[in-house]
């Protein structure tokens, strides 16, 4: 059997990561600041991470639903004292798609509404209703297509005003747009965003697949703007690499059994990852650290010759110069060995490092990335 090629390839195979570090088979060793696509929040092969899997795969590996898994409890509480949401309700699921499909089901069946607003530029997964929800049409399928779905400019008050109503379910909009380039919805946005779906009995929900657990700066990217959605999808940088998500649920949401379920969501290797994950988040203060080193990295990079933009905060950032993001990657990662992330905005180059990426290494980085706009400007 061959593979399904639907994935443009690196042509280097990682055999070992320690921190922010990735060597392939040859030994060449590579510096991570794009984490797997916003996965690796704690660094790759943690020791506390390792240990606590390598501990709970002893005892016991999986279990599904069907029983009792304290470890889902203890989850629920850490996320909930570290995040500030202690009297959220967490359901537990496997990938960020899917987190968002559990959000825009529970806001559905809470309102019995199905008009949906999103942002253009978002991205909310792949399967069904979060691919009709993701602005990119080359991939939602005929059979993903509905009507009852408006995208509207990010940050545009009046269209938000004119798209809301009393058939509105839910408007749901990333913490801060990754795959579109780093686009940050503003406090004042938010604001309106929580009035307006109070105003007319709507769901407000926050997916912070990639910009939550801390990669902003704060928890959740939303938290800087001191807004309270009633819905809060997470996943990515959760389990480290480990496939686990969660939909946070306010206390107005009912369960019922059989209202929501998965047969992998919360197992026992899920939740040890996911709290080793918070373990060491609040242990090693990564979420303050990512602010601290967000805000000396900033400036650092807009004093570079070339530089146009820097947009983000904390260690989700992108970078937009004259030249196309493809082309400078390509730099970074031969000439520097330096792996960093693309997005939707073709000049923009983003950052999605682990959260204990040393200073040095930022460093790195930041010389990596003068040398390559150096090139760009001789050529
Ligand atoms: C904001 C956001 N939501 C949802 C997803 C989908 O997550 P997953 O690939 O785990 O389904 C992504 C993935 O990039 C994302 O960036």
């Amino acid at each position: 059997m061959k593979l399904f090629d639907v994935y443009p390839l690196y042509n280097i195979t990682p055999v070992k990561a320690k921190g922010s570090r990735l060597w392939d088979k040859n030994g060449e060793e590579y510096l991570d600041l794009y984490g797997g696509h916003a996965v690796i929040s704690v660094g790759h092969s943690h020791p506390h991470y390792v240990k606590r899997l390598e501990e709970q795969l002893e005892q016991i590996a999986f279990y599904s639903n069907a029983v009792k898994i304290p470890q889902q409890e203890e989850l629920a509480a850490l996320l909930g004292a570290i995040s500030g949401y202690t009297d959220y309700q967490l359901f537990l699921s496997n990938s960020g798609a899917e987190a968002n499909e559990n959000a825009l089901k529970m806001a559905s069946f809470h309102t019995g509404r199905k008009k949906l607003i999103v942002m253009k530029g978002s991205f909310h997964g792949r399967t069904s209703l979060a691919v009709a929800a993701t602005d990119n049409p080359s991939i939602v399928a005929s059979m993903n297509a509905v009507d009852f779905i408006e995208f509207i400019p990010l940050n545009d008050l009046e269209a938000l005003e004119n798209a809301m109503n009393e058939e509105v379910a839910a408007v749901m909009i990333e913490g801060i747009q990754g795959v579109a380039g780093i686009y940050t919805p503003t406090a004042e946005y938010l604001r309106l965003v929580r009035r307006l779906c109070d105003a007319n009995g709507a769901v407000m929900i926050l997916d912070e697949v990639q910009s939550g657990y801390g990669r902003s700066g704060a928890f959740f990217a939303h938290q800087l703007s001191g807004v309270k959605p009633d819905i809060i999808s997470i996943a990515k940088g959760m389990g480290n690499g480990f496939p686990v998500a969660g939909t946070l649920l306010s206390p107005k949401f009912q369960a019922k059994h059989g209202l929501l379920g998965t047969t992998f969501g919360g197992n026992y290797l899920a939740c040890a990852a996911a709290l080793a994950v918070l373990e060491i988040i609040r242990e090693e203060k990564l979420v303050e650290r990512a602010k601290i080193l967000g805000e000396k990295l900033i400036p650092e990079l807009k004093a570079i010759p070339g530089v146009e933009e820097v947009r983000g905060t904390g260690l989700m950032l992108g970078i937009q110069t004259p030249y196309p993001a493809a082309q400078i990657r390509k730099m970074l990662l031969s000439d520097s060995k330096i792996f960093t992330g693309s997005a939707s905005q073709p000049n923009t180059v983003r950052l999605l490092p682990a959260l204990n990426v040393q200073e040095n290494e930022l460093q790195q980085f930041v010389d990596g990335l003068k040398k390559a706009l150096n090139k760009e400007v001789r050529a």
